[in-house]
């Protein structure tokens, strides 16, 4: 028998007895076997000295492929045997391994906080930057220095939790800041114009909870101060913002408001998402949603910070974030957000 015969057979019978060996102890027998140092492909392997350069070179490639193949076979079915040992073990004790695996619930940000980030991502892009400020606040920020004196009418609406009593203090009151604009008063104190910023944050009143009112909530004011600023930059910008939240076909209506910080001032409001304009309860039956306050900086806000109004000018404006979502997805009652019901907010 020549040599290539011989490895030819040495193949078949050891491709035939692998096909039968089906545990780890009949595997290693066989690899001692057919690739041990006493095996038959070992000694052709070592006879090769005796052969004449040709035969070698035709011989010894046969037998290294040889070697290469019955390697790659046993390693392949060593996965399988394995393979075949869990899950016979996983049926022992009962475990279905073809299950498809159960998957666990992540977990997701808040729908405010959701809004918040793509309410700042859309002023960032018309190059407003975001800055943020304390939600306990001198009465000086949050009333005086915005043109509401102490006996002035405005700071009603505003129902204020202070921190300390008028007699406490000695006239330097702290309160929960009621809305965002104290921030105006604090960034332009530091920086001059031109100036674009919006702050989003928490705001607190002192109010019965309803449908549409509870004691937190969150706002974002803008602030706008350059040269030359107009009513029309005020308008062209808040309108980009609803467009490009709530979609082109939108209506969206301004209207005379009087806020004593801004003049002239305006509130902005929304056609009602769950009614189309029809009117129902979470809109007054108005078919309309206020959901922001705006105006021209007050000549005497920025007289306060010393930036002259004969020189410059600015909008402001402040929005309820909690409303965006509501008008957004049609939600009819602000208490969702907080009830921690998580049936409601894994919809978000
Ligand atoms: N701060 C006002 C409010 O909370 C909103 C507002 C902000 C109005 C800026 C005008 C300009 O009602």
């Amino acid at each position: 028998m020549s040599v290539s015969q011989q490895l030819e057979e040495i193949r078949k019978a050891a491709m035939g007895e692998l096909d039968g060996t089906n545990n780890a102890r009949e595997l290693e027998a066989w690899r001692v076997r057919y690739l041990g140092k006493k095996s038959q492909l070992n000694e052709v392997l070592r006879s090769l000295s005796r052969l004449s350069l040709e035969e070698r070179k035709a011989v010894g490639a046969a037998a290294n492929r040889l070697k290469a193949d019955l390697e790659n076979e046993l390693s392949q079915k060593e996965q399988a045997v394995r393979q075949d040992r869990l899950v016979a073990s996983a049926g022992e004790r009962g475990i279905d391994i073809s299950l498809p695996g159960r998957s666990f619930r992540a977990g997701r940000l808040h729908p405010v906080t959701q809004v918040y980030h793509e309410i700042n991502d859309i002023f960032i892009s018309m190059g407003f930057e975001v800055v943020e400020g304390p939600e306990v606040e001198w009465d000086y920020y949050n009333f005086e220095a915005l043109n509401i004196p102490k006996e002035h009418p405005a700071r009603d609406t505003m129902a204020t939790l202070w921190i300390d009593s008028e007699a406490e203090s000695g006239g330097r009151s702290r309160l929960l800041r009621t809305h965002t604009s104290p921030m105006q008063i604090r960034v332009m104190e530091k920086v001059r114009p031109p100036l674009r910023i919006v702050v989003p944050g928490k705001v607190y009143r002192y109010e019965a909870t309803d449908a549409t009112h509870i004691p937190m909530f969150h706002q974002l004011e803008g602030l706008a101060v350059d040269e030359g600023i107009t009513m029309a930059d005020l308008k062209g910008t808040l309108y980009e913002f609803a467009r490009r939240f709530f979609g082109e076909d939108r209506k969206v209506r301004f209207r005379c408001d009087y806020f004593p910080f801004v003049e002239p001032g305006v509130e902005m409001a929304i056609e009602c998402a769950v009614c189309k304009g029809e009117g129902c309860r979470l809109c007054g039956s108005s078919g309309w949603i206020e959901i922001l306050g705006a105006g021209m900086v007050h000549p005497r806000v920025l007289e306060r910070v010393n930036i002259d109004p004969e020189v410059y000018s600015g909008f402001a404006f402040g929005m309820g974030i909690e409303r965006i979502p509501m008008l957004r997805y049609g939600i009819n009652d602000i208490r969702l957000f907080y009830g921690s019901d998580l049936r409601f907010l894994r919809q978000f």
